[in-house]
């Protein structure tokens, strides 16, 4: 019998991993289309369930019809033009990353530890024909362990909150990842941002809210075993409400009385 060559399984382990390599790469590839979709409906899901007007059985995009994107700029409030800067091609994550498109922020305005801000932001502006209902509005902030990503739609009267959806963080599921529990999201609903003075007053307390006293108007119950990343949540609120967040958009809105 003719003796196996010793170089022969190297080669077919080879051959093996090329081909292997190659069906991953090509799936890879062919799949990123259908990823970029299911990102994009997903980020319309979010929008829609912290505006309240999700429904699993209609079609993401006939239920977002009603929602303008629109892209503004974080320092003066003012609208961009979608020649300008496209809302639909505008990544905002990307954009806090790039020198040209964000600045840094110092320690005393970066209460959510972003360390960099966009120039640019997305809004989304749910409408009833020309009327503005609510405006949902993209936050971010440091938790615990994460950067926790969600939308705050506040209702047309820039004060009071609709809802809240966290989407994404690395919080400890049962602790910190009950930012994602319904029952605690929906203690937000009518809560206000502003207090009597104008500063932002929303906060999450440690242990239950206020009953209903003045206080209470801004008071979210707290998560037990998490009072950090409940923290980090007043935190990127106070931060996103503020001056160098949508404070000089809602100023804005507020003067030109739309
Ligand atoms: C494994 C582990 C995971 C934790 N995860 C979180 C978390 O996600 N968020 C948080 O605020 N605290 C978390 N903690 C608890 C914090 O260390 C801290 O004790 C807590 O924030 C205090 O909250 P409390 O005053 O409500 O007890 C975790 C603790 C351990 C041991």
């Amino acid at each position: 019998m003719a003796e196996e060559s010793a170089a022969k399984p190297f080669y077919t382990v080879l051959v093996l991993a090329f081909v292997c390599s190659a069906l991953v790469s090509m799936a890879a590839v062919g799949l990123r289309p259908l990823q970029e979709e299911n990102r994009r409906i997903d980020q319309k899901t979010n929008i829609l369930r912290a505006a309240g007007i999700y429904d699993s059985n209609q079609p993401v995009d006939t239920l977002f019809a009603d929602i303008e994107t629109r892209v503004i700029e974080l320092a003066t409030g003012e609208y961009v033009p979608a020649n300008q800067v496209s809302p639909e091609s505008y990544n905002q994550l990307k954009a806090a990353l790039n020198e040209e498109l964000s600045r840094p922020l110092d320690r005393e305005n970066d209460p959510a530890g972003l360390q960099r801000l966009e120039k640019y932001s997305l809004v989304y502006l749910v409408k009833d024909g020309e009327k503005i209902e609510q405006i949902v509005l993209p936050v971010r902030g440091k938790g615990l362990w994460s950067t926790m990503y969600g939308y705050v739609a506040l209702d047309a009267d820039l004060q009071t909150i609709r809802g809240i959806r966290f989407y994404e963080h690395g919080e400890t599921p049962g602790l910190g990842g009950e930012i994602e529990n319904e029952r605690w999201l929906s203690g937000w609903e009518d809560k206000k941002v502003y207090g009597p003075e104008g500063g932002v007053a929303i906060q999450v307390v440690k242990g239950e809210a206020a009953d209903d006293d003045e206080a209470a108007r801004h008071q979210v119950d707290g998560l037990s075993g998490a009072t950090m990343t409940a923290e980090g949540v007043n935190d990127l609120m106070r931060f996103w409400f503020g001056d160098h967040g949508f404070k000089p958009f809602f100023d804005r809105l507020q003067k030109k009385g739309e």
